[in-house]
């Protein structure tokens, strides 16, 4: 669906992030996206998960890596963007009384959307928040009053020196849910298989007609924008 979505808010949060409150949108799922029309000459959209939704505001938080979201960056409040909404298929729900949520830097965002739905089915959850360094940290209060967090960083600026495996040594995994970098998914399905995560491939057109965002699964292709981007782990197959 095409919205024109206004800015009603757009700050910094931590290093190079930013936090963009959208006005106007339908409802989402946790775990779904939407394809923003960047500023400027930039000729495809740019995919971001929704990190929260209050009535017909959402919140997009992200990290500035090239020329997109560098541009997205300087959109000021009050200004519209054009995107497509409601994409993808969005997490699944659980039988588990406790998950875990497990998030690499700017993978982090929907775990907060899903942690907030997770909670209101009565469904316990404990955060393993990958970052950087504590520069880079966001959302870690607004985490900590859903459920227990834990805090793992490369340099050890804040919590547990390390990633987020480290974050998880002595836990017993039943159940999670993983967004992040692909080597931090990849290291974390090889171990713990009853879960689902979160993939960000690269994007044409976001929406299932391209074909560009196609993944190998264990069954048939799957395209990352459409019968994802949240995979089950068991059909996950990752390139070598
Ligand atoms: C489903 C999904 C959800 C995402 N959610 C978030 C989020 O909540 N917050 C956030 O900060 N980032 C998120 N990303 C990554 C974000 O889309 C990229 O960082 C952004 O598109 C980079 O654009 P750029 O022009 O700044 O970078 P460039 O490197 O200049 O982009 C070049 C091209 O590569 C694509 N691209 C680059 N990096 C990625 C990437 N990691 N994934 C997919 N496409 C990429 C861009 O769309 C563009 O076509 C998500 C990606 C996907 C697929
Ligand atoms: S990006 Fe076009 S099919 Fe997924």
């Amino acid at each position: 669906m095409i919205k024109r979505l206004s800015v009603k808010n757009h700050e910094t949060i931590a290093k190079d992030t930013f936090a963009l409150v959208l006005k106007g949108a339908p409802p989402h799922k946790p775990g779904q996206f939407i394809n923003i029309t960047v500023p400027g000459e930039h000729f495809l959209r740019r995919p971001f998960s929704i990190a929260d939704q209050e009535d017909d505001e959402i919140l997009v938080i992200y990290k500035v890596f090239g020329s997109g979201t560098q541009a997205l960056s300087e959109v000021k409040i009050g200004e519209t963007l054009d995107c497509l909404t409601c994409l993808g298929n969005g997490f699944g729900m659980t039988k588990h009384k406790h998950v875990y949520l497990i998030g690499g830097g700017v993978g982090i965002p929907p775990l907060y959307y899903l942690a907030k739905a997770l909670k209101k089915h009565a469904i316990d959850v404990t955060m393993v928040l990958g970052f950087n360094t504590e520069a880079d940290c966001f959302l870690i209060e607004a985490f900590e009053t859903l459920g227990t967090v834990i805090v793992a960083t490369l340099d050890g600026s804040r919590g547990i020196q390390g990633t987020v495996l480290e974050g998880l040594k002595d836990h017993t995994v039943n159940y999670y849910y993983a967004v992040g970098p692909n080597p931090m998914l990849k290291a974390l399905t090889s171990i713990y298989k009853d879960g689902e995560v979160s993939l960000e491939e690269r994007m044409g057109c976001g929406f299932g007609a391209c074909m560009g965002c196609s993944i190998k699964t264990k069954h048939e292709p799957k395209r990352v924008c459409k019968e994802g981007p949240v995979f089950k782990v068991e059909e996950l197959v990752w390139k070598t």
